[in-house]
């Protein structure tokens, strides 16, 4: 399901304006998006709230490209299958919400989409090893998730290295992707795909820019040091 190697830019919706977010999201698309990143927040894993069920089964229903969602939820066991039904193709959860990962995960794939896992800055990344042979996507937060418009943490590109060289070692590169989420612009997008991420979120430099098909090809086009 996953296009192979080139860089897969998903501009977060957390960025479009709430009161004309039709609009906000169709120009990201025809700006060259490859996917929509969809930040759901519980207010309690994290101190913001924002969308739920209901408006991604909105924004599948016009969308021309697929839906990243990111919950950002205490209980991503027990609301994931919401999530599904709306129409999620990605689905990525917390690992240290998650009260049973690997279940989770295969609950995910039963239902024929793609599954990740996101860790937070401060959470090891050894603690994804043991479900990564199961996982499409794993998710390296380079910022406290919460709100957009964050400065990037300079310690996420040597985590996207760390991770990248194991999963190298184990023969998972190509099969599982990296995706960055906080802060990316030009620059630190450009760290972390040479240290191995394949996927960049990025709400600000997308959806704020005067140029919006300008910041997208400029992500796109990033030399991915998975590119054979
Ligand atoms: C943060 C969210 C991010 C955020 C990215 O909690 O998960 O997806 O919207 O926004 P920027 O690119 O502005 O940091
Ligand atoms: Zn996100």
């Amino acid at each position: 399901m996953l296009t192979p190697r080139r860089v897969i830019v998903a501009p977060s919706v957390l960025s479009a304006n709430p009161l004309f977010f039709g609009r906000d999201v169709e120009a990201v698309e025809r700006a060259g998006a490859d996917w929509h990143h969809v930040d759901v927040m519980d207010g309690h894993f994290v101190p913001n709230l924002t969308f739920g069920p209901p408006l991604i089964k909105e924004l599948k229903k016009v969308s021309k490209i697929p839906l990243d969602v990111h919950i950002m939820v205490s209980n991503p066991d027990d609301v994931a299958m919401s999530y599904i039904e709306a129409g999620a193709d990605l689905l990525v959860f917390h690992i240290e919400a998650a009260k049973d990962a690997k279940k989770l995960v295969q609950t995910i794939r039963s239902k024929g989409i793609m599954v990740g896992v996101a860790l937070n800055p401060a959470t090891p990344i050894e603690s994804v090893y043991e479900v990564a042979p199961l996982v499409d996507v794993i998710m390296v937060m380079s910022v406290h998730p919460g709100f957009g418009g964050q400065s990037f943490i300079e310690n996420a590109v040597v985590r996207v290295k760390t991770l990248h060289d194991w999963l190298v070692a184990k023969k998972m590169d190509g099969k599982v992707r990296i995706e960055v989420d906080g802060g990316i612009n030009e620059e630190t997008g450009r760290l972390v795909v040479e240290a191995g991420a394949s996927i960049l979120v990025a709400g600000t430099f997308v959806y704020k820019a005067r140029d919006q098909g300008q910041a997208i090809s400029i992500l796109k086009s990033m030399p991915s040091c998975n590119a054979k």
